[in-house]
């Protein structure tokens, strides 16, 4: 990602694709807009060119017949300009929000999509960054330029010919002066642009720094590191400061440049002009007229000097943006890829290999599930549990070997009946702020009430449901913050009985559970795990003794396997953990007071 935030890509290639992709089917309204934008420039020019004849005629000849005409003329264009003008700033505020909430509806679908793998590596600021801020900087170089720039390039298109009409020789002098005066400001507009995308790649830092920091507000109050993350924080704004205020310096130098040329161009025409007038070869009101047309051109050219550095900063999020439309999962269908029909369940690793970025996390592991049995998967923690639960719905492919259910490598089969054919439960448990009812029924949107019950109480969860004031329409507050952590991982278990898929995968699915919690869900999973394929993870020992079979891992490798008993009297890893638990935990009850 930060690389390509680097390297950019040419104007013409950005601009080219927001226009394909984004503006091309808003062009016949943004058609309209255009036309109404050529009206407000007409009557610019119009009240421009009006000026010759109120001087000559009705304050110089004093002709009393001409007065009231002149004064219609004036009033009906500023009612034209104010009138079309509303027209296009209503019609381009509906494109380019319509725009922006497209392009916001395709980052997500691209993200939702991506692999996990992309989401270990990219900060959920950079995301969140990527969906909403850059798209708004999008929005104001697609439609405040865009209008911006139509309109007040007709405008000064409309007074430059008035201009040439009025006195030719003077409006060349000033058409080498203004262009002159773009060079530098597109110079500088350059190295905004530069500067706004580091300002913003920033942004996402702070932002990403900011939602850790509340997620984890209660770690940071329990180890009293409010001082220090404060500091931390200090760091990051300091340094946002800096980007930005770099930027904006930056962008400060134009106006400055441009009004110090215009004023040398307004003293020029002055000299040249009123010489002119006081020799009789030009009428005052012709020059009046030509001085009030350039100073109306001023502003558009202003604007669109300045535009120029919105459209940059535009263009520099434009890119962010497709970076992130552009995210192409890794893991997906492969051609003709059949659906998986799971018959037995049988889940097998024959000689998997497996690294997060370069690193070995599985080296050569082989395992076998027994269909509709229970495989148990111990060892310390690193070991590679996790990552061979991971590898089943494909959250990873393997680097070597292969993951088969029932003899089919989950690599030639949909991913959408895979992840069918598995339900997950695991030490984290994902709620979202939403009722009890959809959170049980997420995997299964159209389960009726009577399903969600019978799941719920299959999980130990309807009794303490029903006591939540609102039972099971109750908003469980994000995250699950409302509930306890064994209320959320039984939640969990109840979303995975509704799923009622063939293979289940138990990550620790109870070691955030206090005794009498874990007694209720392990008897819950135990449930659960009847007549399906299971693979479970488990910290406690005591918990997976009851498997068909027991596989250790340590170090990405299976070192031992067989059952409990076996385990037991073959005196290796297993035997070791399971002494070190049992002396960690004294049959004998302490005395009160000590917790
Ligand atoms: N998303 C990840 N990115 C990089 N390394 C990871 C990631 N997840 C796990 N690992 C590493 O892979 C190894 C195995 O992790 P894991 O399967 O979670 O172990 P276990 O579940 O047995 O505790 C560990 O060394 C861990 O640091
Ligand atoms: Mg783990």
């Amino acid at each position: 990602m930060s690389e390509t935030e680097t390297a950019h890509l040419p104007t013409k290639a950005i601009v080219g694709r927001l226009l394909r992709e984004h503006i091309r089917r808003y062009i016949p309204r943004m058609t309209m807009a255009v036309f109404f934008m050529g009206l407000v420039a007409a009557a610019t020019a119009t009240y421009a060119w009006l000026v010759q004849p109120i001087l000559d005629e009705v304050f110089i000849e004093k002709d009393h017949s001409r007065l009231f005409g002149i004064t219609a003329a004036v009033l009906a264009a500023f009612a034209v300009k104010g009138m079309a003008d509303y027209g296009q700033t209503v019609i381009m505020a509906r494109v380019s929000m319509r725009i922006v909430a497209d392009i916001r509806q395709r980052v997500y679908e691209s993200l939702i999509r991506a692999d996990l793998a992309f989401f270990h590596g990219t900060s959920t600021g950079e995301l969140i960054a990527g969906c909403m801020n850059n798209v708004d900087l999008m929005r104001d170089a697609v439609a405040n330029t865009l209008t911006a720039m139509v309109k007040d390039i007709l405008t000064v298109a409309f007074l430059v010919s008035l201009m040439f009409y009025q006195d030719w020789e003077l409006a060349l002098v000033v058409i080498v002066v203004f262009p002159l005066a773009l060079v530098p400001v597109s110079r500088i507009g350059r190295k905004v642009r530069m500067r706004a995308s580091r300002a913003w790649a920033e942004l996402e830092q702070v932002t990403g720094f900011m939602s850790e920091t509340f997620r984890g507000i209660r770690h940071i109050k329990a180890y009293g590191q409010e001082e220090r993350e404060t500091e931390r924080a200090r760091d990051r704004i300091d340094a946002l400061f800096l980007r930005i205020f770099k930027t904006m310096r930056a962008k400060a130098a134009i106006s400055p440049i441009m009004e110090v040329l215009a004023g040398v161009a307004v003293a020029t025409i002055i000299v040249y002009g009123g010489g002119k007038v006081i020799a009789g070869e030009t009428t005052a009101g012709a020059f009046f007229s030509f001085v009030t047309a350039l100073l109306l051109a001023y502003q558009p050219l202003k604007n669109f000097a300045k535009l120029n550095n919105h459209l940059q900063e535009g263009l520099a999020a434009a890119q962010r943006v497709f970076v992130l439309i552009d995210v192409e999962p890794e893991i997906r269908d492969r051609e003709g890829a059949a659906d998986l029909r799971v018959a037995e369940g049988a889940v097998s690793f024959d000689d998997v290999g497996f690294a997060y970025g370069g690193v070995t996390a599985l080296d050569g592991v082989t395992l076998r599930v027994p269909p509709g049995g229970t495989a148990a998967l111990v060892g310390p923690s690193g070991a590679g549990k996790s990552t061979v639960l991971n590898l089943i719905p494909r959250f990873y492919d393997v680097a070597r070997g292969a993951v088969r259910i029932d003899g089919s490598d989950v690599r030639d089969v949909t991913l959408a009946s895979l992840r069918r054919g598995i339900a997950l439960v695991s030490q984290d448990v994902a709620l979202f702020n939403d009722t009890v009812a959809a959170n049980i029924a997420f995997g299964r949107p159209g389960a009726s009430a009577g399903e969600i019950e019978a799941a719920a109480r299959a999980a130990a969860a309807h009794d303490f449901i029903v006591d939540l004031p609102g039972g099971y329409g109750a908003v469980v507050g994000e995250s699950g913050v409302k509930l306890s952590g064994g209320q959320r991982q039984r939640l969990s278990i109840a979303r995975a009985i509704l799923r009622d898929a063939p293979i289940l995968l138990l990550d620790e699915a109870t070691s955030a559970l206090d005794s009498e919690s874990e007694r209720q869900v392990q008897a819950a999973l135990s449930r659960l795990a009847r007549g399906r394929t299971t693979l479970v993870v488990a910290h406690r020992l005591s918990t997976v003794a009851e498997a068909d079979v027991i596989y250790v891992m340590d170090a990405g490798a299976v070192v031992e396997s067989g059952s409990h008993a076996e385990l037991l009297a073959r005196g290796g890893l297993y035997a070791r953990l399971r002494s070190l638990q049992t002396t960690d935990e004294p049959p004998v009850p302490r005395a009160a007071g000590d917790g």
